[in-house]
């Protein structure tokens, strides 16, 4: 039975029309949340003896993926380019998993010379996993890197 077919519904005489729309809105709200909030991870996956190092880490996406990548029991380098909004990033991510080994370290993409001493100071060598979620792209990181 189509819509075309409910006008009873809408001249229900407690809800009227605009009852009823807010009545599906309310109803259907919680699945367009989770429909627009996208897939989530149910790895299991531990990180133990891994370092990640997470651009833009301080806030947002990459907070949250520290947090998460710390519980798995990585080590997490947060680069920020403010390293007091990184600090105090870390000090919530250390309160939510008291065992977090997560580090911030000063990195501004949008200053090459920033990224190179990054790069010679705390990544030469060492095999890293890099999650980028800061708004700039680091090609100059990846190069720096290599
Ligand atoms: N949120 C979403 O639903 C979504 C969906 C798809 C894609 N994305 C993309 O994912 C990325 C992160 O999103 P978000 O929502 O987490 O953004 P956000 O909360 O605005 O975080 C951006 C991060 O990037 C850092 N950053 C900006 N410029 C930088 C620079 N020059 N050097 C170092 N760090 C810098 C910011 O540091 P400061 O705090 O110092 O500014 C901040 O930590 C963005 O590129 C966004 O377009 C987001």
């Amino acid at each position: 039975m189509g819509w075309s077919h409910c006008s009873w519904f809408y001249s229900h005489p407690t809800l009227g029309k605009n009852g009823v729309v807010a009545l599906l809105m309310v109803l259907f709200a919680p699945h367009i949340r989770k429909y627009s909030a996208g897939g989530a991870c149910m790895s299991m996956a531990r990180l133990d003896g891994k370092t990640v190092l997470i651009t833009g880490a301080n806030t947002g996406i990459g907070k949250e993926t520290a947090l998460d990548l710390a519980i798995r029991g990585a080590r997490v380098i947060m680069a920020c380019r403010d390293v007091e909004k990184g600090e105090e990033a870390a000090a919530s991510i250390r309160r939510i998993y008291c065992k977090a080994n997560v580090e911030v370290r000063e990195l501004d993409l949008a200053d090459t010379s920033s990224i190179r001493a990054f790069a010679q100071r705390f990544l030469r060598g060492k095999p890293t996993n890099l999650i980028h979620a800061s708004q700039t792209a680091p090609y100059s990181l990846y190069s720096a890197l290599l």
